[in-house]
């Protein structure tokens, strides 16, 4: 409504801009992490290649494109009259207790990102309570990065690389450092064309260091020699830990993973920087979860950018899920602290989003929390 005297109104002028404050309704929900905010100042700090290096994704990046979509293509079904005063995202994950069931997903070359690379990021997943995965393409060795946080559960995340001896002796070590999990990741029997890489020409700076390949081994995998279905069973021999197989978006070699020994199965896309297009994670995952879930636990990942997103692949049966650049963009603006804001925002919005649907625990979230809209 126009003011009395006719004037015109302009925004911020007008009779409610000058009302006292009372009480917020909104008081005590923290505003929502915002992720586009924080990739647009990441990339304004990185170099243009790095920054593409993280961002991007394989072929015409439609995998990159669908993911975070298609876990918003499902509506949320909210129970009512249920106690959701304390929300507990506390879980178990092969056994390790954590706080969140968001986790950091292993991504190479962190020390290009920020200075304090893996170690960063680990402080910032514990602070976080979250389970970190370290890449093997990391700047810091995996005895290095476990030391930085002894205590904090860590998964190490295995690549298949040129001497079959120098791969099973990281598998050993890993176990003897004290990682909980070995993930082998199995979508990359050879690197994505990332457009954009071939575009700036990106390599990584002559004097990165890459302490878990061997000598002179910059390329993360070599195409030879494959891994097949015995390898799940033999590495975990070799390791003493129990095996995660990452990359898989089809039930039956899911079925496949587990009948050779699997311990849990990772749907994931890569990020939509291998094979494009794929189907998104959110569409692999039920088909993975009937074939498996009664089975092993699951997990997923690929463009998780809400509590909303989270709370979807749960219903869908996953007993935790992965975040990569939402990390990188936390360690690239804030180091160790970006990192816990970015996973402990996503934890707040979790828990938020669980107390509007009316589930109090992880464990508590069933398939019919969520539906299709027809
Ligand atoms: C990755 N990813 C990956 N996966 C893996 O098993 N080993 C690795 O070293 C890497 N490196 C890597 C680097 C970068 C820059 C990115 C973005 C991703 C894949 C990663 O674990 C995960 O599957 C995706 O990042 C998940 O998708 P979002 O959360 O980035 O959308
Ligand atoms: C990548 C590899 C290193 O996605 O995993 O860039």
């Amino acid at each position: 409504m126009a003011p009395d005297d006719g004037a015109p109104t302009t925004p911020g002028t007008g009779p409610l801009a000058q009302r006292r404050r009372g009480t917020a309704p909104h008081e005590g929900t923290p505003p929502p992490l915002d992720l586009d905010a924080l990739e647009a100042d990441a990339l304004a700090v990185l170099p243009p290649d790095v920054g593409d290096y993280y961002a991007g994704g394989a072929g015409a990046e439609i995998t990159l494109g669908e993911a975070t979509a298609a876990w918003r293509s499902w509506r949320l079904r909210p129970r009512v009259l249920r106690d959701t005063t304390a929300v507990d995202l506390g879980t178990s994950l092969l056994g390790s207790d954590v706080a969140t069931p968001i986790g950091v997903a292993p991504w190479a070359y962190q020390g290009m990102a920020h200075p304090g690379g893996e170690r960063a990021t680990a402080r910032g997943a514990a602070a976080a309570g979250a389970l970190m995965t370290v890449s093997t393409s990391a700047g810091t060795s995996l005895e290095d990065v476990a030391a930085a946080e002894p205590a904090a559960p860590r998964w190490f995340q295995l690549y298949r690389l040129h001497s079959p001896a120098h791969t099973d002796d990281l598998a050993r070590r890993a176990g003897q450092a004290g990682y909980r999990a070995l993930v082998l990741t199995v979508d990359l029997p050879v690197l994505g064309r990332r457009l954009r890489d071939l575009a700036h020409d990106f390599a990584l700076p002559a004097d990165f260091p890459l302490p878990n390949h061997p000598a002179g081994g910059a390329a993360p995998v070599s195409a030879f020699p494959p891994w097949t279905f015995d390898d799940i069973a033999r590495f975990g021999e070799v390791s003493g830990l129990p095996v995660v197989v990452k990359g898989v978006l089809r039930g039956d070699d899911a079925a496949r993973c587990v009948h050779a020994g699997a311990a849990a199965i990772w749907v994931s896309t890569h990020g939509g920087r291998q094979a494009d297009p794929v189907v998104a994670s959110a569409q692999a995952l039920p088909e993975v979860v009937d074939a498996v879930g009664e089975e092993v636990e699951v997990y997923a990942d690929g463009g998780i950018r809400s509590g909303a997103d989270v709370l979807a692949a749960l219903a869908l049966g996953a007993s935790a899920v992965f975040v990569g650049r939402p990390t990188v963009w936390g360690l690239a603006t804030g180091g160790a602290d970006g990192v816990s804001r970015v996973l402990t925002g996503l934890s707040t919005d979790l828990a938020h989003t669980m107390a509007l649907c009316g589930l109090g625990e992880v464990r508590s979230v069933s398939r019919d929390t969520v539906t299709r809209p027809t």
